[in-house]
């Protein structure tokens, strides 16, 4: 059986980007593997939300991890700051990670130019961080995006350099996955590649949208002018509505719009009005069920106590094991 991990950082609602590139095919293992799955709020710290912010959007991804069918009794759900010991893991991984290259990451490079006036010490450590929450339950699988490969690249490096440093061969080398499909970057509606909430909000289509809200922002979505001339390469913003139309539409339906496109017949028009239906139509079962976990606080409570006892059990052996080898030793 093998140990899979993955997390989510609680900025409110899930959109389709969490749904389709950490979450969707992690449903299908959670039967098969022995699966940890965590609200990410440590790592949400880089960006100083209020308490009440904090608390809210942390039940918020509870939330939406029940309502998208993570079942508690299969997989372990938790937050991330109930495991203590993942901290105390990051602690130990940061005095062997250098600065050079945590500056090279990629997302903290992207994080000095669109925040300059917030680039703390959590940003440049946020890669120490993840790796602590994948080996601290030595997982072989992590699945994610494609953003978050090169996060990985580091999770591995960090496990090796431990193995080396301390001459064993205790953690294993955690790999991103997307059961057998490629990792995937679901694009946003503002033109840009990745659907991300810091970046764009109205570019993210959330899985407890309303009816109304999916059809405002998805006929808001950037397009262009149209072809002039058969078969013409599509745009990015044009390409991104017919890659998130592959994600939620019937194949006839892409089909039928990849034709008028290639004909010079499309109407953005039409094709954002079946795009926001058949959205509507995939988010509704979500959207139900948010509504109806939202208020029950009981088994919400229920749900994460059992999680962060199962979530400690393995993260204190872990600990408890590395200390040994590092050499903390009691008297
Ligand atoms: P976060 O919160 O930015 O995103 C959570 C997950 O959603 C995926 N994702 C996307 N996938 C495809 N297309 C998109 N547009 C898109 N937007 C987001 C991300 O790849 C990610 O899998 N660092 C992580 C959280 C984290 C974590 C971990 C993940 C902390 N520790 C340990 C795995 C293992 C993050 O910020 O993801």
């Amino acid at each position: 059986m093998e140990i899979v991990v993955s997390g989510i950082r609680p900025t409110g609602d899930l959109h389709l980007g969490n749904y389709f590139g950490a979450l969707k095919n992690f449903l299908k293992m959670q039967y098969e593997n022995n699966c940890y799955f965590f609200i990410a709020d440590y790592h949400s710290l880089t960006t100083h939300p209020t308490p009440a912010d904090l608390h809210g959007n942390v039940k918020r991804v509870l939330v939406n991890y029940l309502a998208a069918g993570l079942d508690p009794e299969a997989a372990c759900i938790y937050v991330q700051s109930d495991i203590p010991q993942v901290t105390e893991l990051y602690l130990l991984l940061n005095m062997n990670a250098y600065k050079g290259e945590l500056e090279r990451v990629a997302s903290f490079k992207e994080k000095i130019r669109t925040q300059p006036d917030n680039v703390n010490a959590g940003l440049l450590t946020y890669p120490t961080l993840m790796a602590a929450d994948v080996i601290i339950h030595k997982a072989h699988k992590v699945p994610v995006g494609k953003d978050q490969e090169q996060h990985l690249e580091m999770a591995r490096t960090f496990a090796n350099r431990f193995n080396r440093l301390y001459k064993v061969d205790y953690f294993i080398e955690p790999v991103a996955y997307n059961f057998g499909e490629e990792l995937i970057k679901i694009p946003g509606l503002d033109g840009s590649t990745k659907m991300s909430k810091s970046d764009n909000e109205n570019s993210c289509i959330y899985l407890g949208d309303s009816a109304e809200a999916i059809r405002k922002k998805v006929m808001k979505a950037v397009s262009d002018q149209g072809p002039t001339e058969p078969n013409q390469p599509k745009a990015q913003a044009v390409e991104n509505l017919f890659n998130l139309m592959k994600a939620v539409s019937a194949e006839d339906t892409l089909n039928h719009f990849n034709d008028l496109y290639n004909t010079c017949q499309i109407r953005y028009g039409d094709m954002k009005k079946q795009l926001a239906e058949d959205l509507v139509i995939f988010t509704a079962p979500f959207r139900e069920r948010i509504l109806e976990l939202s208020d029950d606080n009981a088994y919400l409570h229920k749900v994460a106590t059992q999680g962060a006892e199962k979530a400690r059990e393995s993260a204190s052996k872990t600990i408890k094991e590395v200390r040994e080898i590092i050499g903390f030793r009691a008297f």
